[in-house]
Parts: C-alpha cells; sequence; structure tokens
C-alpha cells in the first residue's frame, strides 16, 4: 500500500513500529502486544548484559494496562523494556529515532471519545482531545498496524471496520487483521474461524494467517505476571506460545 505524502516515514531510522488498534476494547490488544513483543524480544536479546533492549513495548494510555502487566513480571525474566507515555507526546518519535531500539510494538487504548461533530470525510474522528493526539503521534509512526477482532463476538467486528476505515486507510497505514481469542477445537468452532476469514475478505482486509487461539493461560497471564515466553512446558503452553511465535515471524515478513 503506497504511503500518502503526510506520512513521509523516515527510512532512515532503524526501528519498525508495529502497534495495534481496536476501537473496542477487550478484542486483545494487550494480550497480543505484550506477547509479540515477549516473542520478538527473545529473538532480539541486548548485544551486551548492560546494554539496553532492542525491544520496546509501548503503551500511551493513562490507565497503564500495559504497565501493570509489565511490573509483575521480575526484572530478570522481561526480554523487552518498557515505556508508558502517559500521553506525552513526542516520547515515542524519540523512541522511534534512537538506535538502538530494533522494534516498538504499541499497545493503544480503545477509544471512545470520538467527536461527534466529524465529517464522515475527516481525516478521523478521535476529537481534539489529549488522548486523540496521542493516538494521531503513533498512527503518524506505525509501520504496520494489527487490529486484533474476536470470532462470533459481533461486537468486536463493526469497531474493526470503523479502525480500519476512519483511521488507518485514510492514511494509508499498512495492516493486517489478527483473528484473536479463538475458541478452537470442533468442528463448530473451525466454521466459526471460516467465517470470520471470509468476513475479511469480503471487505478486501488481509489477516495475519495465524489466529491466536484462546487459552485460559493468557487469561490469566497478567495476573501471574507472565508473557507467553515464560509459560510453564505443558502441551496447552505450547500451543498457546506457538501461535505468537508464528504471529511474530508472520509480522517480521511483512515489516
Ligand atoms: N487469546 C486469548 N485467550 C484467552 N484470553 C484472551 C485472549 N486474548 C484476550 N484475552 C482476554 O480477553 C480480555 C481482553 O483482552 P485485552 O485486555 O488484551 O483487550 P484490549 O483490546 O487490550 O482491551 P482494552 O481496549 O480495554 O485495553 C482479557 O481478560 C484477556 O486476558
Ligand atoms: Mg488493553
Amino acid at each position: 500500500m503506497p504511503l500518502t505524502p503526510q506520512r513521509a516515514i523516515n527510512t532512515a531510522r532503524r526501528a519498525k513500529v508495529i502497534s495495534f488498534f481496536q476501537q473496542k476494547g477487550g478484542a486483545g490488544k494487550s494480550t497480543d502486544a505484550v506477547n509479540v513483543a515477549a516473542v520478538m524480544g527473545e529473538n532480539n536479546p541486548p548485544p551486551t548484559p548492560d546494554a539496553p533492549c532492542p525491544v520496546v513495548a509501548a503503551g500511551i494510555d493513562l490507565q497503564g494496562s500495559l504497565e501493570k502487566w509489565a511490573r509483575k513480571v521480575p526484572e530478570d525474566r522481561l526480554p523487552f523494556d518498557y515505556v508508558v507515555t502517559h500521553g506525552k507526546l513526542g516520547e515515542l518519535t524519540k523512541l522511534a529515532e534512537d538506535p538502538d531500539v530494533l522494534r516498538i510494538i504499541v499497545d493503544t487504548p480503545g477509544f471512545a471519545d470520538i467527536d461527534p461533530d466529524a465529517e464522515i470525510d475527516a481525516i478521523d474522528p478521535l476529537g481534539n482531545g489529549p488522548a486523540a493526539e496521542a493516538m494521531r503521534e503513533v498512527l503518524e509512526l506505525t509501520d504496520l498496524a494489527l487490529v486484533p477482532i474476536v470470532p462470533v463476538e459481533t461486537l468486536t467486528h463493526d469497531p474493526a471496520e470503523y479502525t480500519i476505515e476512519r483511521l488507518l486507510r485514510p492514511r494509508g497505514i499498512p495492516f493486517r487483521v489478527v483473528i484473536n481469542n479463538w475458541d478452537s477445537g470442533t468442528d463448530r468452532t473451525k466454521a466459526d474461524l471460516r467465517e470470520m476469514q471470509e468476513w475479511c475478505t469480503k471487505r478486501g482486509y488481509q489477516y495475519m494467517s495465524q489466529p491466536i487461539r484462546r487459552y485460559k493461560l493468557h487469561a490469566q497471564a497478567p495476573e501471574r505476571g507472565m508473557t507467553v515466553i515464560q509459560y510453564p512446558e505443558s502441551g496447552t503452553a505450547l500451543r498457546a506460545r506457538e501461535d505468537f511465535y508464528k504471529l511474530a515471524l508472520g509480522v517480521e515478513g511483512l515489516i
């Protein structure tokens, strides 16, 4: 997809920015962002023990769910650095220009404070508040946007479309849908996955070929201070982890 002129990305910068966007809360932005960062971080350790991690997870929201999660993971087991900007502008841009940084995975909050007066062809409906400005900075920096969507949970479908049509496509931001929290395992749920994929195809939305399956382990991970790379060695944990390894590999192929 060609970049629009207003998104003249600084090609000299080394860091690639992968951001999760989805208007609706609860589709899996934070879960997916933390675990993609963990897998990428594991694959890109610091060059020396004292060097900063080349992979950074970034949160921009005021409540800082990423921060809460990351704080629970013992420092020596966290394979990425993290920053939470709390809406402070310019921090992400600075980070993206840091030559030591290779990947920035951004977890964004859902957005509800849509400008009700926004024209349908306005560049975006985010409005003018500080949260909107923080989102615009992320959009400006993003090399690949990922939009999580949950099969059967139709409440996540229209907001995904809205996110894509109102935020991403008008800016020419490359994006993929991530089918998340898929309850795999039966013929019926296999049909749910196919339906979700067809939903994407009908709209011309490419999706990551690897869906993220639903596992209790993922839901318990924030409380336990874990990311996929710390899951215990069990068959279920291996499958839960496999999804994120494949997703991260797919993302690397796109940036
Ligand atoms: N693949 C999955 N398997 C099991 N549980 C999941 C999975 N993905 C997300 N969840 C659970 O669904 C809930 C919502 O996920 P998450 O917090 O990542 O969504 P979010 O998009 O970041 O929401 P918000 O916009 O409110 O920040 C969490 O309880 C999370 O543990
Ligand atoms: Mg979140």
